[in-house]
């Protein structure tokens, strides 16, 4: 068994939504200026944990494949904003999916995390080492917004999306890819508090996020053209070979850039910024579930994925898709919902900026 099978996925969607209006009435913003800048309609904000919405996403993976927890080897967490360190926030998901023999851990090179988990996993099972893996992309970046920087607050969306992957004889799954750092880049996309560093420990949940949108724009495509270039030349196929293009959905004009350059028909790319925002290591896995259950993936499909976040770390993949585009069951697992508005679950936050958002909560 020499490949490893994409055979279950899953997501979870936060129901709580914060649309471009919402945010316009907490933040000198506005629709259009939103929409035509990045593409983004709304977000989904958490009102549960990053693991807890792994783990939901994982059930339903296991579930999509017919797979019992109890079988699984390996659970890796992919995340900028797991809720805790040590003990790693994957233990933590396997324990509550009853994945008893299971290794697992958190895998953090921000927005790219869960593509290099999965290329992490599919390369330990092609050696032979394990025989099946969940791979999770999960981020609740909504604690990471400063309300005070109207240029980056209004970007970014929570969510999670999981794949389960199996070994298997036949030739499926991410066939070949490439990982990368670019050079000194490390300034333009950060968050200063959110480590154990002596200069910057502080005990806030909420951290704020530095960030230089036109250099990091600029770095993304040309770091993930980069990327893609590499893998074709690799696999010795042309983009005409390429059946549907997943990209990281931090941007829309970063997405239209790369498809121009990759002179790539937009109808082949999966777009879902315009719903989730940019949802960080949980949005490939979100938008591959989506293609999914519209339809829109098909067997044997030639998959392209690329990817950047914080580091700046790139990548890019070509996923061989197998027969099966169904899922086997369904699982029956949920998160309670919220109950209150989405200016409620944000009141903490809010308070933290000095952003005045007490006329908007439920009273
Ligand atoms: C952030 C980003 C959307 C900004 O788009 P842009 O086209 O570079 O924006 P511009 O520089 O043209 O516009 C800046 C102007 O808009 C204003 N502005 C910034 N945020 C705004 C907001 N939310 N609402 C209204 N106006 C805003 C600025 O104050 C500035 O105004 P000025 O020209 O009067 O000084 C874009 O650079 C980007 O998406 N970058 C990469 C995204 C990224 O890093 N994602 C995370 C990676 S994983």
């Amino acid at each position: 068994m020499k490949y490893a099978e994409i055979s279950g996925w899953g997501s979870y969607a936060p129901p709580m939504i914060m649309s471009n209006e919402d945010i316009s009435r907490v933040v000198d913003t506005n629709d259009e200026w939103i929409y035509s800048r990045s593409g983004i309609k709304r977000r989904h904000y958490s009102h549960v944990s990053t693991g807890k919405m792994a783990w939901l996403a994982s059930e339903r993976a296991l579930s999509s494949g017919g797979f019992d927890a109890k079988a699984l080897d390996l659970v890796i967490l992919g995340s900028t904003s797991p809720e805790e360190y040590c003990p790693n926030t994957a233990s933590w998901i396997k324990n509550e999916l009853g994945a008893v023999k299971a290794a697992a851990f958190d895998l953090n090179s921000a927005c790219t995390s869960w593509f290099y988990g999965l290329n992490v996993a599919s390369d330990m099972i092609k050696a032979g080492s394990i025989k099946s893996a969940l791979v999770i992309g999960a981020e609740r970046i909504s604690l990471a917004m400063d309300w005070n920087k109207r240029e980056s607050c209004v970007l970014f969306g929570d969510g999670a999306g999981a794949v389960l992957l199996t070994a298997s004889d036949k030739d499926t799954g991410l066939k070949t890819a490439f990982m990368s750092c670019v050079p000194d880049t490390r300034e333009c996309l950060h968050l200063p508090s959110w480590g154990l560093s002596p200069l910057h420990f502080t005990n806030d949940i909420f951290v704020s996020l530095n960030f230089e949108g036109q250099e990091v724009f600029k770095n993304a495509v040309k770091g993930m053209s980069d990327a893609i270039d590499n893998v074709l030349s690799k696999e010795d196929i042309q983009v005409a070979d390429i059946d549907l293009f997943i990209p990281h959905q931090a941007n829309m004009r970063i997405i239209q850039a790369l498809a121009k350059r990759l002179n790539f028909p937009m109808e082949k790319v999966i777009v879902r910024i315009d719903e989730y925002a940019n949802t960080s290591a949980a949005s490939i896995p979100l938008a591959m579930v989506d293609a999914l259950n519209d339809k829109r993936i098909k067997p044997g499909m030639n998959i392209l994925v690329a990817t950047f976040g914080a580091g700046l770390t790139c990548g890019a993949g070509i996923i061989k898709w197998g027969d099966r585009v169904e899922s086997i069951s369904e699982s029956s697992k949920s998160i309670p919902d919220y109950d209150g508005s989405i200016f409620d679950l944000m009141k903490d936050s809010f308070n933290h900026y000095g952003i005045n958002a007490s006329h908007l909560l439920t009273p």
